[in-house]
């Protein structure tokens, strides 16, 4: 008896991919310019710029370079750009009173900023650890970081940047209670509009090294994080944090590190439906690089690869280094 076996595969998943219209025609997730959110690193000084090391192609630009860059990237299409300041020891004290200094790096920096290209989102970050002597995002006292004084500390210095002008504050120090307190700042302050992406899911990783060279937090830092930053074990907490956050009122959810941490963009978008972005950090910008420069990868097609991840992990949008370079392959 002969056996009956289809003569042919009733399914071909390949003819969906026959051709470039085909595939584009059943492409399930692009990503646009709309989607990038460029972090950059402010300097003291006047039309300089000096490279990061551990970042090829990434440079420290002082105020006026910050606002040429912003103009550029307004250019491109790039919907925001965030700031973090490069500060040195001596900016650094034990009360980080620098931090809500009306005049300091970063408030400099969003006034230039939107006075060049208005119509680019100016987000900041809100944490201690650039202006803090020993490195840390909150207060430490008998060698622990305290919270609630820290929380006190973060509201003062984001009420600074929606002063300055600001349009997305970004909470990172992963202190507790501080969204709710930041919000109801804005709220008494006039600030009803200026919204919040929470670094809600942070985790203590190690993929930041390359950022703590580019804000000069290397040398400062005195111990680790892990009291504060999430356990990267862990990942029904993620979810607690985002109910939390948006209870206490954040617009939009952030993810840090991407790449190694997709499934925690996933969980996050499924169960909560919210804006969900994801952070690109420093050292999985170094690594694709590095391996660039190694002759060892593509550079523009895993650039271009990575980010596509963050899209079909379900989210939003991606602070990426790599920003410009996307959007000018994306403009092409
Ligand atoms: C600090 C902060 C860090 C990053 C963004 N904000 C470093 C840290 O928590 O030590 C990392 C970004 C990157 O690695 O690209 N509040």
């Amino acid at each position: 008896m002969k056996p009956t076996v289809a003569p042919f595969p009733t399914t071909r998943l390949r003819r969906m991919r026959k051709t470039p219209a085909l595939r584009a025609l059943a492409r399930q997730n692009t990503l646009s310019v709309d989607d990038l959110i460029w972090p950059v690193f402010v300097m003291d000084g006047v039309d300089a710029e000096t490279p990061v090391a551990s970042m090829p192609g990434v440079t420290r630009k002082t105020v006026d370079r910050i606002a040429k860059a912003a103009t550029e990237a307004q250019a491109l299409g790039i919907k925001a750009i965030c700031i973090f300041p490069y500060t040195g020891m001596e900016a650094r004290t034990e009360d980080c009173a620098m931090a809500w200094d009306p005049d300091n790096l970063t408030n400099q920096a969003i006034r230039a900023i939107k006075a060049a290209a208005p119509d680019i989102a100016v987000m900041t970050d809100i944490a201690l650890d650039p202006y803090n002597i020993n490195g840390h995002d909150g207060f430490v006292e008998n060698g622990e970081i305290v919270n609630d004084r820290t929380v006190e500390a973060l509201v003062k210095m984001g009420l600074a940047q929606a002063d300055a002008g600001a349009d997305i504050l970004g909470p990172s120090d992963m202190m507790d209670g501080r969204i709710g307190a930041i919000r109801g700042a804005l709220e008494s302050a006039g600030h009803q509009d200026v919204t919040i992406l929470s670094y809600t899911a942070k985790y203590a990783s190690s993929f930041y090294g390359p950022f703590r060279d580019a804000v000069g937090a290397s040398s400062a830092l005195t111990g680790d994080k892990n009291t504060y930053q999430m356990d990267p074990g862990n990942s029904d907490e993620a979810l607690r944090l985002v109910a939390r956050d948006l209870s206490e009122g954040a617009d939009m959810i952030m993810v840090k590190p991407g790449t190694p941490y997709l499934d925690i963009c996933r969980r996050v978008k499924d169960m909560f439906g919210v804006p969900t972005y994801a952070y690109q950090v420093s050292g999985e910008y170094a690594m694709i690089q590095a391996a660039a420069q190694n002759g060892w990868l593509d550079l523009e097609k895993v650039m271009m690869e990575s980010l596509l991840g963050f899209k079909r992990a379900g989210c939003d949008g991606i602070l990426t280094y790599f920003a410009p370079a996307a959007a000018r392959l994306l403009n092409a």
